[in-house]
């Protein structure tokens, strides 16, 4: 159907409340992050940003669900690294991720952490590996489906270390998370953001970092150049979309909010204890997210691809 979606309407944009399209459970990294900024965003737009937490396949669910909706303004997708660059290169999606998307703004990001049930008997990344090696079976890593950011990171390590994984998917990280806590799953390589609180709190066991430098808000984790899996760099960038054919006027008036979020120190302070970096200054234009998604299906594809994820 077509859509009266005019200037007319851009002018009275938004009138009624916004769906933010959380492609993960609630309680996990994606939805910490889309719920602090539409706390924040909501007060400059003025009307009530609702979340929606629509899971499944790695987050593709949620995603579709963002790509069919109306282009009116009402209906933006959350996604990241996993959703918006590694489920193109794994499921038939029914949708393309660049053509049938506006890139509306780049969102802070966060390298992975290596992290284990306490349970294992390893005090730093080579004992782990060693006792990963160890195993009789291949370990259990949680992730949040195939081509989710943890599955991704996953792939990355398995590469990396030589260690075959046993993948045990879940609706989010949130969930995964749990299960690590209660030592059914061996390990995540997790957002920083989603296991920080659960390491601080001793309920988990983490190993490095998967950047070249250590986390501000951990530390005392060291990264995987200084524990012995040199290289082994990732950062995982979140992002907001809307459906492709949405008005620019939308487009700008949600990436002002979103931007005038981002640099309102109390959301700055709240996303930094998470251990969340904010976007370079100068890649906030929706034009820059579409650059660095493009960049980003380049730089991944061929790993992922090669991986051969096999989906039912
Ligand atoms: C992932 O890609 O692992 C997701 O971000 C997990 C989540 O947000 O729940």
């Amino acid at each position: 159907f077509v859509t009266l979606v005019g200037p007319a309407h851009a002018e009275t944009w938004p009138a009624h409340p916004i769906t933010i399209v959380v492609p993960f459970a609630a309680g996990g990294p994606s939805d910490a992050m889309a719920r602090i900024l539409a706390e924040r965003m909501k007060q400059s737009l003025g009307e009530v940003i609702l979340i929606e937490n629509v899971t499944g396949a790695g987050g593709s669910i949620g995603v579709g669900r963002a790509v069919r909706a109306a282009p009116d303004g009402y209906t933006v997708s959350f996604g990241h690294l996993g959703t918006h660059v590694a489920n193109g290169a794994i499921y038939k999606l029914g949708y393309d991720l660049v053509e049938d998307l506006e890139p509306v703004v780049l969102l802070p990001s966060n390298p992975m952490i290596i992290v284990s049930k306490n349970a294992v008997p390893a005090k730093s990344l080579k004992e782990l590996l060693e006792w990963l090696k160890s195993r009789p079976a291949p370990p259990t890593a949680g992730t949040a489906g195939a081509g989710s950011g943890s599955h991704i990171a996953g792939l990355y390590f398995e590469n990396v270390s030589g260690i075959k994984l046993q993948y045990v998917p879940y609706r989010g990280t949130g969930p995964a998370l749990n299960d690590l806590v209660a030592g059914q799953i061996d390990i995540i390589v997790d957002q920083t953001s989603n296991s920080i609180n659960q390491v601080r709190a001793g309920n988990i066991r983490a190993y490095a970092v998967t950047d070249s430098k250590r986390v501000a808000n951990a530390p005392e984790v060291p990264t995987v150049d200084e524990a012995g899996l040199p290289g082994f760099h990732m950062t995982l960038w979140s992002g907001l979309w809307v459906p492709k054919g949405t008005p620019q006027e939308i487009v700008a008036k949600l990436n002002t909010a979103a931007i005038q979020a981002l640099r309102d120190p109390a959301v700055k302070k709240q996303l930094e204890n998470l251990g969340l970096q904010m976007p370079p200054q100068d890649q906030l234009k929706p034009e820059a997210l579409g650059a660095w998604q493009k960049a980003e299906i380049a730089k991944w594809w061929p790993m992922i691809k090669a991986a051969n994820v096999k989906v039912e």
